[in-house]
């Protein structure tokens, strides 16, 4: 697959390391090229501007804070018929809360910023050192929820998260982002509050 990851920071390094490792088309982009460049050459990805990185892709990750979303669509340009995978979680200035929630959720803002594009929750529930160290938790894999409305794009995305060995567990609607995003809360809570460490995962299990 052809992807632009939009942000270089701990998630989208660590995504881009994955996605490049299985064998996609990366490029990056954010708003120094400069830095851009550095990173996706460290990582065998491209580096584009933000202008120019999302014409020639089907699917772009955003991986910018939950505030600077809107200004990386607006000058990622026209976004029409793209796939959005949204991984951020509208976290507090203290990492302890949501700054939105039960009536809506960030997936769902960003969905109404970009009513032409597909936009899909996946991976917020992941700490970046996850998407860095990989899918195997000994012999199991962490697994990683997405969330939207349109069939063919959580098709795509369910594919690429498979591609990078983790278990695409289909969460529904992009209104079930309610849910997912205080998932990550708790999954911070557990890491950071509990002491266990970034190393973790939630799952779910069936029998
Ligand atoms: N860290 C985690 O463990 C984790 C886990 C799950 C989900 N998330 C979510 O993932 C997202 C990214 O988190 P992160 O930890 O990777 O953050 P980060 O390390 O601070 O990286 C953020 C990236 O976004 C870029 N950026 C910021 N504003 C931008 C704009 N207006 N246009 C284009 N690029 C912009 C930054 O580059 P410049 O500032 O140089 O432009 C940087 O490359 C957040 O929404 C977060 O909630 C994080």
């Amino acid at each position: 697959m052809t992807l632009t990851i939009v942000g270089y920071g701990n998630v989208g390094s660590g995504l881009a390391k994955q996605f490049v490792k299985a064998g996609h088309r990366v490029t990056l982009t954010g708003r120094s090229l400069d830095k851009v460049q550095a990173v996706a050459e460290s990582l065998g990805a491209q580096a584009l501007p933000l202008d120019q990185a999302a014409k020639n892709v089907e699917v772009l990750v955003l991986a910018v804070p939950y505030d600077q979303a809107p200004a990386a669509l607006a000058a990622l340009g026209d976004l029409k018929g793209k796939v959005i995978v949204d991984v951020s979680n509208p976290l507090t200035a203290d990492y302890m809360g949501l700054t939105v929630g039960f009536s809506t959720s960030a997936a769902e803002e960003i969905a109404k910023a970009v009513p032409t594009a597909h936009v899909v929750k996946a991976f917020n529930t992941l700490f970046a050192q996850v998407m860095h160290q990989g899918a195997g938790f000994g012999d199991a894999k962490g697994s990683v929820f997405f969330a939207g409305d349109e069939a063919k794009a959580k098709d795509t995305v369910k594919a690429l998260i498979e591609s990078i060995g983790f278990d695409a567990v289909d969460a529904g609607g992009l209104k079930n982002a309610r849910y997912l995003e205080p998932v990550a809360g708790l999954n911070i809570y557990f890491g950071y509050g509990a002491g266990l460490g970034t190393q973790i995962a939630p799952a779910w299990l069936q029998r």
